[in-house]
């Protein structure tokens, strides 16, 4: 293990105009994350001593988002975006004469793994002892990216801006991701002389490479995969990172012991914990803070998010869960029910097409038909409570505040608004009449038939 101390800078202060958002373009999410937090959740594993991210002014989300997500982070404000050199350039003050690694990630390229920052971080710390290490990729479609262009010895020489490459340049396929390690002992003497000399007239942070060639000081490349390196400038770029994060998502639910049935129709968070021997149906989507138990069975078309199902529950088809729904184990909830803030307990059962909202449904509980608990009355919302081995009848309505006690019984159609005792069984459905020969007489005095001849 080295001893050398990491300091991460994360540039993250560009608004991206080319996103055409008034969201700041690194709290754009993927997989239910604002890409920012995804790049730091990577970062915090390689264990830096420390991490300065460089946000623009009126950044409220993002300030809000590192508080609560990532409150270790310190922060240094660019107040003018005068490019990415600039943007490390107001790291300066805060890294005062740090001399270990600085490892500069930009928060618009946030798929980078780990171990992808720990191999830059180790060619750094190599005895060949490079000034700076740049990480970058093939692409078929090198387009904006900035291309690196090597020297004879296969070392890097320099990184050229797409817009100022010469034809040569723009013809070469090898791209800079934006990642590199530097010298923390030399990293600000570089950056104090970028010059905006250029096509864009700002401060490029790449421009650092060429200084140090200058300086006699070696530049070394490493080269990743574009899955992990693309950079998202767009709406379509933020779709093409999606779909690379779903598919390792996807990949790791299956690692981990999950089966898919068709795993590009599966959307996962991600924060979605999965577990052994699940099987998944095709077309269901996990929003943030699902956690899925051993061989929970999810059919066909569910939605389900800030949802916890236990053990060998069986969910769907076209089931909804919403944030605060607990399903106990073995429970089953069926197509067209939706569960919100309820605790649905072991084995009980709701499986169509009801409404179970701020509740408790006891143990083995069944749940009729097109039940729905009423827990809003416009104003406040209030709980309905369901004992344990309760029968409630098709197409009940639960006025709450109500509480049907253990192993009572509601029959079908009842609209209840008072507590019903354990045991009892409560009907408020009015009586059914019956007028004998009534049919018949309509058929005459309407002169008309609606089926019997
Ligand atoms: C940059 C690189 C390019 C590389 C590409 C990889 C430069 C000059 N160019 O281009 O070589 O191939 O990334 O994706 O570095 N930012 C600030 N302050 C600024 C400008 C940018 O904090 O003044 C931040 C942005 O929020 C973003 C990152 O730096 O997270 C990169 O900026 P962006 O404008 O996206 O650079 P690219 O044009 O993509
Ligand atoms: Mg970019």
């Amino acid at each position: 293990m080295s001893t050398t101390k990491t300091a991460a800078i994360v540039l993250a202060a560009g608004m991206g105009t080319r996103m055409q958002s008034d969201l700041p373009k690194v709290m754009h999410p993927l997989a239910g994350r604002p890409m920012v937090l995804l790049l730091l959740d990577s970062l915090a594993a390689v264990d830096p001593d420390r991490v300065i991210v460089v946000l623009g002014p009126d950044m409220d989300e993002l300030v809000a988002a590192l508080d609560t997500a990532a409150p270790h982070v310190e922060t240094v404000e660019q107040t003018e975006r005068l490019g990415t050199g600039h943007a490390v350039m107001q790291a300066k003050a805060a890294l005062g004469d740090f001399d270990g690694d600085v490892l500069i990630l930009y928060g618009d390229s946030p798929l980078i793994t780990s171990g992808t920052m720990s191999e830059v971080l180790a060619l750094r710390r190599s005895s060949e002892d490079p000034a700076v290490v740049v990480l970058g990729f093939r692409s078929e479609e090198p387009n904006v990216y900035g291309r690196l262009i090597l020297n004879e010895d296969g070392g890097l020489d320099r990184i050229v801006e797409a817009k100022d490459t010469n034809k040569e340049e723009l013809m070469s396929g090898f791209c800079n991701s934006g990642v590199m390690a530097v010298d923390g002992s030399k990293l600000f003497g570089l950056i104090d002389r970028l010059s905006d000399n250029n096509a864009k007239s700002e401060y490029y942070l790449t421009d650092v490479v060429g200084l140090a060639r200058g300086d006699g000081d070696t530049c070394v490349v490493v080269e990743g995969v574009e899955d992990e390196l693309m950079g998202i400038n767009s709406q379509f770029e933020l779709a093409v990172a999606e779909r690379l994060l779903q598919d390792r998502l996807r990949v790791q639910a299956m690692e981990n012991g999950a089966t898919l049935q068709d795993p590009a129709s599966v959307y996962f968070s991600w924060d979605t914990a999965i577990g052994q021997d699940a099987q998944i149906g095709p077309n269901v989507f996990f929003g943030t803070g699902v956690s899925i138990g051993d061989k929970v069975v999810i059919r066909a078309f569910c939605h389900i998010e800030g949802a916890t199902v236990a053990n060998g529950a069986i969910i769907g088809p076209f089931a909804r869960l919403r944030p605060g729904a607990k399903i106990g184990v073995e429970a089953h909830i069926g197509n067209f029910v939706e569960i919100k803030n309820a605790t649905i307990a072991n084995g009980a059962k709701a499986n169509h097409l009801s409404y179970i909202g701020d509740a408790t449904v006891g143990a083995k509980a069944n749940i009729g038909a097109g039940t729905i608990t009423c827990n809003y009355d416009g104003y406040v919302k209030s709980r309905t409570e369901i004992g344990a081995g309760a029968f409630i009848g098709s197409n009940t309505a639960l006025v709450a505040p109500v509480k049907v006690g253990d192993g009572a019984v509601t029959g079908a159609g009842s609209t209840i608004t008072k507590d019903v005792e354990t045991d009892a069984l409560a009907v408020t459905r009015a009586p059914q009449k019956l007028i004998d020969g009534y049919g018949a007489r309509q058929r005459v005095t309407k002169g008309k038939s609606w089926g019997k001849k």
